[in-house]
This record gives structure tokens, sequence and C-alpha cells, in this order.
């Protein structure tokens, strides 16, 4: 699998990069490998770090012979396939994960990988929205109201048939995740259910809920 984790962390502004924001005590790189390994179905995992940050995402990962460790690229999609890159031969279902989804459950992991495995060949988590979503143009009037049980909010980690996945990479321009490239050449996605734990830490407000997710509690792990 590849978790990406060169992003800056800009909006959660804790002075380093997202990856190494401390969490109860611990990077969130950190929490995202226990999720990650304690699946039993994951083999190997690329961790796509900051430039700046090779070598301290190697000692978190300590000397794990299953872990692997690359540079990241400008935006998102450039650290995708700097992992692509750097996997495996053998690695023929490829899950690609955000650190900043680093609660996401081990049985989250086992639930794409087994979708995949079914025969899907790119699925996604997600969630059914509380929200109302309307649609808005840019002066903020609103242009109409989303049918709400049609949508979906989509996590990470997503999962993918190699080739599948780099056909998308090679052939799409951009996408805000790895499935909508598999959507722009015409690619099939399927959904299964998400987690909240897997919610994404952007902002300190992010920060402060994945704290309450971690401390014991009615929706601790
Ligand atoms: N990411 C990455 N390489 C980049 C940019 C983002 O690997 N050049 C990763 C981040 O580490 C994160 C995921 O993509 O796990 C989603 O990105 P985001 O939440 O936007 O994280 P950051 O880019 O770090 O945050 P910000 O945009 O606030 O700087
Ligand atoms: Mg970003």
């Amino acid at each position: 699998m590849i978790l990406v984790a060169a992003g800056s962390g800009v909006r959660l502004g804790a002075g380093m990069p997202k990856a190494f924001a401390p969490l109860c005590g611990e990077p969130l790189l950190a929490h995202a490998l226990r999720g990650v390994f304690g699946c039993a179905e994951v083999g190997h995992v690329v961790i796509v770090a900051p430039g700046s940050h090779v070598l301290q995402s190697r000692e978190v990962a300590g000397q794990d012979a299953r872990v692997d460790v690359v540079a990241g690229g400008v935006d998102r999609s450039a650290s995708v396939q700097a992992g692509l890159g750097a996997l495996r031969h053998d690695d023929g279902i490829v899950l690609v994960h955000d650190v900043a989804r680093c609660l996401a459950p081990t049985d989250l992991f086992a639930r794409v990988i087994r979708a995949v495995r079914a025969g899907d060949p790119a699925v996604v988590p997600g969630l059914a929205l509380t929200d109302t979503v309307k649609v808005v143009d840019a002066q903020g009037r609103v242009l109409g109201t989303a049918d709400r049980e049609s949508l979906r909010a989509i996590q990470t980690p997503q999962g993918f048939l190699r080739e599948v996945l780099e056909q998308a990479h090679a052939g799409a321009a951009s996408a805000t995740d790895d499935a909508g490239l598999v959507e722009r050449i015409g690619g099939h996605v399927h959904v299964v259910d998400g987690d909240h734990r897997a919610m994404k830490i952007t902002t300190p407000a992010d920060l402060a809920v994945a704290t309450a997710l971690l401390q014991d509690g009615p929706y601790a792990g």
C-alpha cells in the first residue's frame, strides 16, 4: 500500500509536516502505521514522506522490513506517483491512504481489500451525509438542493487493482482523489461503508476531535 504523508500541513499549523504533528503524544504517522499493520492482509507499505523527513519517517516505522520510504512530490497526485514507483513486483492490489486519516481502523483496510479481491477494480469507503447540501454560485445564491440519499463523503484507504491505478495516474489530468482519476478514464468505482474514525485531520479543530476519539469514550476505537 501507499501511505501518502508528504504534505506540509499548512492548515494544521503545527510548525512541522502534518505526519509528524503529535496526537496524544505520538506523530500522526505512528498512529496511521498502527492501523495499517493491524490488518493481516496488508503486506508491503510505501511511506511517501516529505523530502526533509525521509529519515525521520524511517525511524517512526522502526526496522520493519515491510516498509519502504520515498520522498513525495509537489502535490498529492505526484506523491502517489512516487509511491507507485516504489511498489514491489508482487503488490497486485494497492491501497492508497492519507496519513491525515491516521485513525482509520484496521477493519476498514480489511473491508476495502476484500471488496477489491471480490472483483471490484476500484473501491472507496464512503459515509452517508447528515448535512443538507446545496449547490451555490460564486455570489452565494442557492441554485439547488442536492439529493442527499445519493451522496457519499469519500474517505481513504482507497483500494485498486494495481494496473487500474497505474493507468489512471498515467492517463488522467487531476482529481481530488485517486478514484476520481479512475472515473476520468472510464473505470468503475464501488463504494463500501466508511468509518467515522477515518476522519481527515485538516485543522486544529479536527485534531481536537481526533484526540477525543482516541481517549476513552463512546466513540473510541
Ligand atoms: N500529501 C502528499 N504530498 C503532497 C500533498 C499532500 O503526500 N505534496 C498527502 C498529505 O500528507 C495527506 C494527504 O495527501 O496525507 C491529504 O492532503 P492534505 O490533507 O491536504 O494534507 P497537507 O497537504 O499536509 O495539508 P495542507 O493542505 O493544509 O498543507
Ligand atoms: Mg494539502
